[in-house]
């Protein structure tokens, strides 16, 4: 082949890798912001990235950008492999006219979506784009329309992981919210549907973009964010993290790493001291997922949301468990509505995708309150309920402390489906707490009685030494064995591998109706 063409090729490939060209580049720098290859070397291992379709270009005729050129169309897309591992991604270039979304863009991204697809492998959007290309009008619209339909036929196939490194605003948010995880970068990362200025129009309302859509309004109060990263490199890292625990696909088990399995880090005495003496004594269920897990290593998801409740992934002799667990240092770790909607959104993600689900509880109940009735916490509760109910993934429940009434059943007791219980001998499992049952069964008697504090002291330890252990319940079947804290990670470990055979068929049909 004639040496001209060869030149020719390797002058536009490497005119089209610079993207926006030096000086867009220098100012995305100077945003302390990498740009969109520059993220994709730190995700892939070295040199296995393979670019598609870098050579397309728009076919807009109007409004003044015909002919004009956007290199790679504003946005990377390729596959490439991490932890050995095949990854699809797509990584808008905020080089190229702001990374915005032209029909071209969204062909490239849908591309690689379907690829995801066919292949079986987990996909990777990082977004930083000024949103849909306004010059080419309803056709960059409909690219956005592309995108989201395969965000839901991928939803539950393969893992979405989406990172904001940059502005995602308008519509364009409901891509990422489509995904299974969203990690955004501090200060870099924007995400809302109408920005500062529209709503000083509509509402009135003065906030920053920075109040209104920055990582502090989506870890702690929308719920929307599920991990925050310091800096571009760190939002790499968190999503490798986060692959490391995740199957490739909805057919496979997750990867095995027989290395993190040590006997040597079984929890020692210190597990047995962690539940206080007095139970209305909070303590950090931390303790005891790190006491559990292998290596005491736990990715925490949506740590700053709803902290009445933690969930997130360890493993247990080398396999990967999505952990839920009450938290009794928020809120005594009661269930509320965000409590509730998180907890179900993960045990659902687990489900998908093969993650044996192992559950702490210590809940004192379902949050009562006007707030919450008029917000609807029966019908988020309920979505508990259906969540743990229809997993056919191995499900064990560990009964450390108080095991209340619904709330009980809402974090998978034996009849919503455990595979297998067991409880502390600090567990309480009873209907309800010991004063608010007091109060419904003995009002008169104590109103009556000639001392009514020794009557109502004595009626409350009448009831706690009858129900306030694990002893009634597990009398009555309801408690597979009482174990020693100790023993938690042996008790579990042995449970899962029995567990690994489990096959639980259900009706066909076309999909149950979760209360949303
Ligand atoms: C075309 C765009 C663009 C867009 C940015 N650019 N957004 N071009 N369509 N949506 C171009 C700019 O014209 C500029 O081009 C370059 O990208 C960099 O933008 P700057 O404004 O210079 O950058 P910065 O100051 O950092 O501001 C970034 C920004 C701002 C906050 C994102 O660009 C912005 O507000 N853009 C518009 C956002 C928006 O309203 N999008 C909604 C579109 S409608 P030059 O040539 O000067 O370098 C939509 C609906 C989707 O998204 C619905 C889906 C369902």
């Amino acid at each position: 082949m004639a040496d001209s063409k060869i030149e020719l090729l390797l002058k536009k490939r490497e005119k089209l890798l610079k993207g926006g060209g030096d000086k867009a580049i220098e100012k995305q720098h100077k945003l302390g912001k990498l740009t969109a290859r520059e993220r994709l070397d730190l995700l892939f291992e070295e040199n296995s990235f393979r670019e598609t379709q870098l050579f397309i270009k728009n076919r807009c005729t109007h409004f003044g950008i015909q002919g004009k050129d956007f290199p790679g169309e504003g946005v990377v897309t390729g596959h490439g492999i991490v932890d050995g591992r095949p990854v699809y991604a797509a990584s808008q270039d905020f080089t190229v006219a702001g990374g915005s979304v032209g029909e071209a863009t969204a062909q490239k991204i849908a591309e690689v979506m379907n690829a995801a697809l066919k292949t079986g492998d987990p996909f990777v959007m990082i977004n930083d784009s000024g949103g849909a290309r306004i010059q080419e009008g309803v056709d960059s619209l409909t690219g956005y329309g592309h995108i989201f339909y395969r965000n839901v036929l991928l939803s539950g196939v393969v893992p979405q992981i989406s990172i904001i490194a940059g502005p995602c605003a308008g519509g364009a948010a409901y891509s990422p919210a489509l995904t299974d995880f969203i990690v955004q970068v501090r200060h870099e990362g924007q995400l809302y549907i109408t920005g500062p200025l529209v709503i000083k129009q509509v509402t009135g309302e003065d906030i920053s973009a920075e109040q209104l859509g920055g990582v502090e309004s989506h870890a702690h109060y929308s719920g929307v964010v599920h991990f925050i990263a310091e800096n571009d490199e760190d939002a790499i890292n968190i999503t490798k993290r986060l692959l490391s625990f995740l199957p490739s696909n909805n057919t496979e088990d997750p990867p095995y790493y027989p290395e993190m399995h040590d006997d040597e880090i079984l929890p020692n005495e210190t597990m047995n001291g962690i539940v206080p003496e007095d139970s209305r004594e909070p303590y950090d269920i931390h303790e005891v997922i790190s006491g559990v897990v292998d290596q005491r290593d736990f990715l925490e998801i949506q740590e700053h949301f709803a902290p009445n409740i933690i969930v997130g992934f360890g493993r247990l002799t080398g396999r990967t468990i999505g952990v839920i667990a009450n938290q009794p240092l928020h809120k005594a770790g009661v269930l509320d509505i965000d409590s509730s909607d998180k907890a179900s959104r993960f045990i659902r993600f687990c489900n998908a995708f093969n993650i044996p689900v192992v559950t702490f509880v210590d809940v004192p109940g379902f949050m009562p309150g006007v707030k919450q009735e008029y917000g609807g916490i029966i019908r988020h509760g309920a979505k508990m309920l259906f969540a743990y109910a229809s997993a056919t993934v191995p499900k064990l429940t560990v009964v450390v402390r108080k095991a209340y009434g619904g709330a009980f059943l809402a974090m998978c007791d034996k009849s919503m489906g455990a595979d297998t219980l067991c409880a502390w001998p600090s567990a309480e499992i009873a209907v309800m707490g010991a004063e608010g049952a007091v109060n419904v069964l003995y009002r008169k008697e104590i109103s009556e009685a000639g001392d009514a504090d020794a009557e109502r002291t004595r009626r409350l330890d009448e009831y706690k030494d009858t129900f306030a252990n694990p002893y009634f319940a597990a009398s009555h079947g309801m408690v597979d064995d009482i174990i020693e804290p100790a023993d938690t990670r042996a008790y579990l470990a042995a449970a899962l591998e029995v567990l690994r055979a489990k096959r639980e068929l259900r009706p066909q049909k076309k999909h149950g109706l979760i209360p949303l």
